[in-house]
């Protein structure tokens, strides 16, 4: 299972796509599942049942889809914080696409179906999840400056070069 982890904006959807074509695997996006569970947006989700019942649902998805059949899957820029998750991906190849702030608001300002933008102190919230990506990562890409198909070579590249996960013990 390859997964996809990073903030808001940092191509995880776009990059997946091109991943799961050049792999031949399926792509999955964990906020699309859940939306088509709940037949309801993630906004819509946020404004009925708050953050942390969104946190719970989205941790019990991912846990069940990274335990299901191979696939690229992108997860939403808050899952990494979730512990069942962070226990959840250990059996993953997890790639972390990193963007600056500065460049992931230049990507998604104003989206108004990403209910975190309209948080207050979201460059702090950022600042706190560098450290859980780095937690999750199996590989690290930089994205700022670059286009989606540069980032997804470059994930191949380092997918090539690394062992599989999880290590295989004798
Ligand atoms: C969130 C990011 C979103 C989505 C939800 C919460 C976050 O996914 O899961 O709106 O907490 O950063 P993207 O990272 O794909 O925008």
């Amino acid at each position: 299972m390859i997964v996809l982890v990073g903030f808001m904006g940092a191509g995880k959807t776009t990059v997946g796509h091109l991943l799961s074509e050049r792999l031949g695997l399926p792509f999955l996006d964990s906020d699309l599942v859940i939306e088509q569970r709940t037949g309801c947006q993630i906004r819509q989700f946020f404004a009925e049942n708050g953050e942390p019942a969104f946190r719970e649902l989205e941790s019990r998805v991912i846990c069940e889809l990274v335990d299901g059949s191979e696939a690229v899957l992108a997860l939403g820029g808050g899952a990494a914080g979730h512990p069942d998750t962070i226990a959840g991906l250990k059996s993953a190849q997890v790639i972390y696409l990193q963007v600056s702030y500065e460049e992931a608001m230049l990507r998604v300002a104003g989206d108004p179906y990403r209910p975190m933008l309209s948080r207050p102190g979201l460059e702090d919230l950022y600042q706190h999840r560098l450290s859980l990506y780095d937690t999750v990562a199996t590989l690290t890409v930089a994205t700022d400056g670059r286009h989606p198909e540069a980032v997804s070579q470059d994930v191949l590249a380092q997918l090539a070069r690394v062992p599989a996960v999880p290590p295989v013990t004798t």
